[in-house]
């Protein structure tokens, strides 16, 4: 097979990308006088709670440590029981672990793919009064979770919410009263977290962000993040001087270098392209396979198109066919009750049908906007040859 060298095989399921103003922030952060601690996390926080819509932004040292610092901040302890759904990285879930807390899941709806929320009013439901304590929703592939249903069945069972948007920054979905909503703006959910991993939609290397409504939780991650030191002159018990700081709660150095938060701003700036590029890229897909014998994914408006996600019989013959025309598509997600640790701790196999169901013929289509249209077409070709031929 002859290819287009332009077509720069092989074609990954997600990428970053940086241009020369990324690399020039980068180079400007390095020469200036702080590589961390400095002005620029601050900034980035503030243009990324514009952006998102929310009051307070927290930067952090990478999506887990901002789920860590959600399940620190709302005082997650051992016993506690939080809701997820398993179609979601582990991550999602391994905050409440970490505390000692325990995770229970709710099954999928497979149109969406998202937590089935007729499911978890049930589960709530059935449970005596206070059994759980909180709710992880997430914007699985960046489709965005009705999360004003999440807060009306979250408060009638007095849940905490946290809002795992990873795959949706700039998603929006419309709520009960009209109102367009931006994934992660804590209109409803207490916390809202995102990773700033290559394949996201912005990336930074390593990097996070919690986005919250709350001052009081505000406050919390602030101190957490930085080993659960104040040196806010209101808080401390006692006062020796401007060099006195007191560590008034068990904390992590979770904090975001001011060389990463420099890249994380240059990258806010094509949020707005990135997201229509996405959606672009996703019209041309379900044109192109509309006729072919898969699941396509269901398409609301206000997707933020993390992933591009079908549905197949014979999945893993598919997806050695796709690596041997070098397209390296990936697999979102094995179930988290599926992995040994989780086994341990009592979940099996046959839990969750429709995940499973789901798991056994999901395979992500590449998705990033700097995806060419000759790379596109490629994509297209070779996924219709597979099922015409
Ligand atoms: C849904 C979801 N939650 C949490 C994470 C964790 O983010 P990070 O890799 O930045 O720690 C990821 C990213 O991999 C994710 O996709």
């Amino acid at each position: 097979m002859s290819l287009n060298p332009s077509l720069q095989l092989p074609i990954p399921y997600g990428r970053q990308e940086i241009t020369k103003e990324d690399e020039e922030a980068v180079l400007q952060s390095l020469r200036g006088a702080y590589l961390t601690g400095g002005p620029t996390v601050k900034k980035f926080e503030e243009a990324f709670a514009s952006y998102i819509g929310s009051q307070y932004a927290v930067a952090c040292s990478s999506g887990t440590a901002a789920l860590h610092l959600c399940s620190l901040a709302l005082r997650v302890k051992p016993g506690d029981r939080v809701l997820c759904s398993p179609l979601t990285f582990v991550a999602s879930t391994n905050c409440i672990l970490y505390q000692g807390g325990n995770i229970d899941f709710v099954d999928i709806d497979p149109s969406t793919r998202l937590m089935d929320l007729d499911l978890l009013e049930k589960k709530l439901d059935q449970a005596p009064l206070g059994h759980y304590s909180g709710i992880i929703a997430v914007d699985f592939a960046g489709h965005p979770i009705r999360m004003d249903r999440v807060r009306e069945i979250a408060d009638r069972y007095g849940c905490w919410i946290i809002e795992d948007s990873c795959h949706a920054p700039g998603g929006s979905y419309q709520d009960a009263e009209d109102k367009q909503q931006q994934c992660g703006n804590g209109a409803y959910a207490d916390l809202a977290i995102f990773s700033f991993h290559p394949v996201k939609h912005f990336a930074t290397g390593e990097g996070g962000m919690v986005t919250t409504n709350d001052p009081t939780l505000y406050e919390r991650l602030i101190d957490l993040r930085n080993h659960g030191i104040t040196r806010n002159r209101n808080k401390l018990i006692e006062d020796h001087g401007g060099w006195y700081y007191e560590m008034q709660v068990l904390g992590y150095n979770y904090r975001l270098s001011d060389i990463h938060a420099a890249l994380g701003m240059s990258q806010l700036n094509r949020g707005a392209s990135g997201l229509a590029k996405r959606t672009e890229i996703a019209k041309i897909y379900l044109d192109a396979f509309k006729d072919l014998p898969m699941k396509l994914p269901l398409i609301e408006e206000g997707h933020a198109f993390h992933l591009f996600v079908i549905e197949v019989d014979n999945r893993k013959d598919f997806y050695k066919y796709l690596r041997q025309h070098e397209i390296l598509s990936q697999i979102h997600y094995i179930p988290v009750h599926y992995q040994p640790f989780y086994q341990k701790l009592g979940w099996k196999k046959g839990d969750f049908p429709l995940t499973e169901a789901y798991y056994n013929a999901c395979i992500s289509l590449p998705m990033f906007p700097t995806l060419s249209i000759s790379q596109q077409n490629y994509v297209i070709d070779t996924v219709r040859k597979y099922f015409i031929s």
